[in-house]
C-alpha cells in the first residue's frame, strides 16, 4: 500500500492518536532519510499526503497537536546543513498537477468563469525534471542563485551555477529592472547522465537514481576539503548541467508591462532570452484548450527527443494581465497546472531476486533486471520490500515482468508476463538465515513481517552501512570514507585485514590499519567482481605501489580527525540511534548541551523537548543500555570525540536564568557572516535566548545579513531592531543592553 492512502478520519481520539503518532514518526524518518541521501523512498506527493492528513487529524483533534510535530517545527523536506541561506524576494511556489483530459479541461473551465473571459489563450511547455532554482538579478549582475528549499529560503549555489558557465553574471542589453527573481529549472542532460553513470560505477563511486538526483548531486558539492582530482571532477560536472527558465518571480506583472512592452508569457521568454538566459524552444501558443489537449495527447505518444527528462506538460495561460486577475493559492498559482503523463511501463526480465541487508538490519529482498531504459533513466534493480510483496506480485525468477516508473519516482515491479512464461522460472525463496553474517532472520516484533538480522553488533552488512552513514552528509561529513571507504574498511578481501570489526574503532585508526587493506575490483556493467584468469582481482585503495600511503589515506585520517570537533547534533546523528536524524538531533544538542546531559535525562524530560517526543526518547533509552554502544561511546571519546558544545550553559539552556539572552528571542535571517544558520541558532541557544523563526511584536532583535528578505521587511515594519553580522555579535557577547 502506498503511504498516501490513508484511511479516512475516525472519530475515535485513540485512533486519531495512534495515527497521529505513526504518521509523526513516518514524516520524521523520511525527513531525516531526505537529508541523509538528498533522496527519498517515497514521491513528494505521497510525502505530502502524509503532511496533510496529520495536518487533517490535528484540526480536527487540537489536543493531538504537539510542539515537536512536523506540522510546527521548521524545515521542511528541503531543509539542509551544507550552504548558507537565501530568502528568495518573492516565494518560490509549486504547481498544481492534473492527470487527464477532463481534469484539464476543468481547470480551464474555472480559469475562463474566474476571468469572466470566452476566449482565454493558453501557453503550453514541458515540464522540465529538475532543480528548482531562483536567480536573483539586481540592475542586470546576479547576486545570487538560490535552490528552492522550503520555497521561502533556499540555500545558496551561486558559485556553482556560475561555474556552469552558461547563466550569465551579468545580462545583456539593457533596461534592467533593480531587482527581478527568473525562476527556472537546472537539470542533467539524459545523455551525459548515462555516461556520468557510468563513470561513477567504474571508480567504484555511487551511482545516480536519475538525472535529477545527479543534477543535485552535481550541484550541492563543495568547493572545501576537495583535492585537485576531485575538485577538478566537480567542476567538470557542473559544467554538464544545463538551466532553463520558465518564469518570473518578484517582479509584478504590472512592473513587467510598465517596465517592458511585454504583456504575455511567450513575450516573457523573449524578453529573458534577449537578456542572454536560456529558454526552451520547446514552448507553443495555442487560441483554446481542446487544441492544448489535443498537443499533450501527441506528444504523449512520443516523449522524448529532448534533451532533458520531462514529467509532464506545463500549461499557463499566456496574458499577465490575467496572471493578475487569478491570482495563486498559497500553494500555486491559478493561472497554470501541470499535466502529469501516465508512468512509463516497460518490460525486462527479473534475473534474480537478491536479498541485502542494510545499516538498520532489515533483510530486504530487490529484484536484479535485465537493465532497462524507463522513463529516462537506465533501471537495474527495484526493491520488492519483503517476503509478503514478493508473494503478493506473484513473480518468479527468470521471468519477463513489468517495470514501471514515474519520472523521478522510485522504480517499481509492477508483476509477471505470465504468457511469456517457459517453465524454466522458479519460486524465490526467503533465507531464514542473514546473507552476511548467518544469524537466522527474525522479526523484531511479534507481528512484523520485516524479517531483521538481529546480530547488529557484529553483522558486516550493518557494521558497513554504520560506518558509511556516519561519513555521510547528514552525520560527520567525512568525504573520503563514503560508500567503498567503509567496505574496506569493514568487509576488505581478507576478513582478517579489516580494521574495524564495528564502528568503535573509527577514531583510533591509524596508516598502518589503512595500508594492509586489499578490496575486490568490481565490474561497473555487472556490478560483480571481476575475476581475470581465474583470478579475483584485487587493489589495495589505501598504498601506493611503491608502498607510500595513497592520498585517500591521508585523507581519511584527516578527515577523521577533524570529525572529532563537528557540532555535538552531528555526533548523535551519527550513532545510528533510530530515529534520531538531523531534526531530533539539533533539538537534543540544542536543548542539553552534552550527551552526558541527555543521558541523564529521564524519558519525559527527553520527550518534552520540541522536536524530539514519546518515540524518539524511547529509542534514546533504549540506546544507551546496550553494552556495545557503550564500548562506541567510551572508546570515540577516548580517541577525543568531542561529546559536548563548548559553552553551552546546560540543560534546558532556553529557560536558563543568567544566560547573556535568557528572556530575549532573536530571529536570524539572510547569511550572517561568520555564521551558518545553524551556527546563528546554536549561538543564540547557548547564551540562554530563543531563537526565533518569524518576526512579531515579541521579538527583541532580528540578525539581518545579506539575502534577508520578507523577515527583514517585518521588522522594519514593526520597528523591531535590526543588528549586522558585527551586531549580532556584539549581542552574543555583550547582551542586550549593549547593542539597543
Ligand atoms: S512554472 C509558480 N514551468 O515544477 C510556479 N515550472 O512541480 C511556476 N517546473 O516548482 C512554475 N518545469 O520548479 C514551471 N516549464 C515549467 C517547469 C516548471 C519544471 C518545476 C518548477 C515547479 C515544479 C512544480
Amino acid at each position: 500500500m502506498s503511504d498516501a492512502a490513508l484511511p479516512e478520519a475516525r472519530p475515535d481520539l485513540d485512533a486519531a492518536a495512534d495515527e497521529v503518532e505513526r504518521l509523526i514518526a513516518r514524516i520524521v524518518q523520511l525527513r531525516d532519510e531526505y537529508y541523509e541521501n538528498n533522496a527519498s523512498t517515497v514521491s513528494d506527493e505521497d510525502y505530502d499526503a502524509m503532511v496533510r492528513r496529520l495536518e487533517q487529524l490535528e484540526e480536527q483533534h487540537p489536543e493531538l497537536r504537539t510542539q515537536d510535530s512536523p506540522t510546527q517545527t521548521v524545515g521542511g523536506r528541503a531543509e539542509t546543513t551544507m550552504f548558507a541561506p537565501v530568502e528568495h524576494a518573492e516565494r518560490m511556489l509549486s504547481l498544481d498537477n492534473v492527470f487527464s483530459r477532463e481534469e484539464l479541461a476543468a481547470w480551464a473551465a474555472r480559469v475562463e468563469r474566474d476571468a469572466g473571459r470566452a476566449h482565454v489563450r493558453y501557453l503550453t511547455e514541458l515540464k522540465i525534471d529538475g532543480l528548482a532554482i531562483n536567480l536573483r538579478y539586481e540592475r542586470g549582475r546576479l547576486i545570487t542563485a538560490a535552490t528552492r528549499g522550503d520555497g521561502v529560503v533556499g540555500e545558496d549555489v551561486t558559485q556553482n551555477v556560475l561555474s556552469m558557465g552558461t547563466i550569465p553574471a551579468q545580462l545583456t542589453g539593457n533596461g534592467h529592472p533593480d531587482l527581478v527573481e527568473i525562476r527556472g529549472e537546472i537539470f542533467f542532460p539524459v545523455a551525459a547522465f548515462d555516461d556520468l553513470n557510468a563513470r561513477q560505477a567504474a571508480a567504484g563511486e555511487r551511482v545516480f537514481a536519475n538525472p535529477r538526483n545527479a543534477a543535485s548531486g552535481s550541484l550541492r558539492q563543495k568547493e572545501e576539503g576537495k583535492s585537485p582530482e576531485r575538485l577538478a571532477l566537480m567542476q567538470e560536472r557542473l559544467r554538464l548541467l544545463r538551466m532553463l527558465v520558465h518564469g518570473i518571480g518578484a517582479w509584478p506583472v504590472r512592473a513587467i508591462e510598465r517596465e517592458t512592452p511585454v504583456t504575455a508569457q511567450s513575450e516573457v521568454y523573449e524578453l529573458l532570452s534577449e537578456w542572454g538566459l536560456p529558454t526552451s524552444s520547446h514552448y507553443r501558443v495555442f487560441e483554446s484548450i481542446d487544441e492544448v489537449a489535443e498537443y499533450i495527447r501527441r506528444y504523449g505518444e512520443n516523449r522524448g527527443g529532448v534533451e532533458h527528462q520531462i514529467d509532464g506538460v506545463v500549461v499557463k495561460v499566456d496574458d499577465l494581465d490575467l496572471h493578475l486577475e487569478l491570482g495563486a493559492t498559497s500553494r500555486a498559482p491559478r493561472w497554470a497546472i501541470a499535466y502529469k503523463y501516465p508512468p512509463e511501463e516497460v518490460h525486462t526480465k527479473l534475473e534474480n531476486i537478491v536479498v541485502s541487508v542494510g545499516r538498520t538490519g532489515r533483510a530486504t529482498p530487490f529484484a536484479v533486471m535485465t537493465p532497462a531504459l524507463v522513463a529516462g533513466s537506465t533501471v537495474r534493480q527495484a526493491t520488492l520490500h519483503n517476503q509478503q510483496v514478493v508473494k503478493q506480485k506473484g513473480v518468479l525468477i527468470g521471468d519477463t515482468v513489468v517495470l514501471r516508473k514515474a519520472g523521478d519516482v522510485i522504480p517499481e515491479v509492477l508483476g509477471p508476463v505470465v504468457e511469456l512464461r517457459d517453465g524454466t522460472e522458479r519460486e524465490f525463496v526467503m533465507p531464514t538465515d542473514c546473507p552476511e553474517c548467518g544469524t537466522p532472520l527474525a522479526p523484531a516484533k511479534e507481528d512484523d513481517i520485516d524479517l531483521r538480522c538481529p546480530n547488529a553488533r557484529s553483522c558486516p552488512a550493518q557494521v558497513r552501512g554504520r560506518v558509511e552513514h556516519i561519513g555521510s552528509r547528514g552525520a560527520l561529513d567525512i568525504e573520503a570514507l563514503g560508500e567503498v571507504g567503509a567496505a574496506a574498511l569493514t568487509q576488505p578481501y581478507l576478513p582478517e585485514e579489516a580494521p574495524l570489526e564495528t564502528e568503535a574503532g573509527l577514531f583510533e585508526l591509524t596508516l598502518d590499519d589503512l595500508l594492509p587493506i586489499r578490496v575486490r575490483v568490481h565490474d561497473p556493467e555487472t556490478g560483480m567482481p571481476r575475476v581475470v584468469d581465474g583470478e579475483t582481482k584485487l587493489v589495495a585503495p589505501y598504498q601506493k605501489k611503491n608502498g607510500e600511503p595513497t592520498k585517500g589515506a591521508t585523507e581519511l585520517l584527516a578527515n577523521l580527525e577533524k570529525a572529532k570537533t563537528q557540532l555535538l547534533w552531528r555526533i548523535l546523528v551519527a550513532l545510528s540511534i533510530r530515529h534520531v536524524g538531523p531534526v531530533a538531533a539539533r533539538a537534543l544538542a540544542a536543548h542539553f548541551g552534552s550527551l552526558h546531559a541527555i543521558r541523564a535525562a529521564g524519558r519525559d524530560e527527553l520527550a518534552s523537548v520540541p522536536g524530539v517526543g514519546p518515540i524518539i526518547a524511547d529509542a534514546l533509552l533504549d540506546w544507551f543500555v546496550v553494552d556495545w554502544h557503550q564500548e562506541i561511546l567510551d572508546r570515540w571519546a577516548a580517541a577525543g570525540v568531542q561529546f559536548e558544545t563548548p559553552g553551552h550553559p546546560g540543560p534546558g539552556a532556553a529557560q536558563v536564568e543568567g544566560g547573556i539572552l535568557s528572556g530575549i528571542t532573536v530571529v536570524p535571517t539572510g547569511a550572517l557572516e561568520g555564521f551558518s544558520r545553524e551556527g546563528a541558532v546554536e549561538a543564540i541557544l547557548a547564551a540562554g535566548g530563543k531563537a526565533g523563526n518569524s518576526v512579531s511584536k515579541k521579538t527583541d532583535f532580528v540578525a539581518a545579513g545579506p539575502g534577508a528578505g520578507s523577515k527583514l521587511t517585518k521588522a522594519e515594519e514593526l520597528g523591531v531592531p535590526i543588528l549586522d553580522a558585527d551586531g549580532f555579535r556584539r549581542l552574543l557577547e555583550e547582551g542586550p543592553d549593549a547593542v539597543r
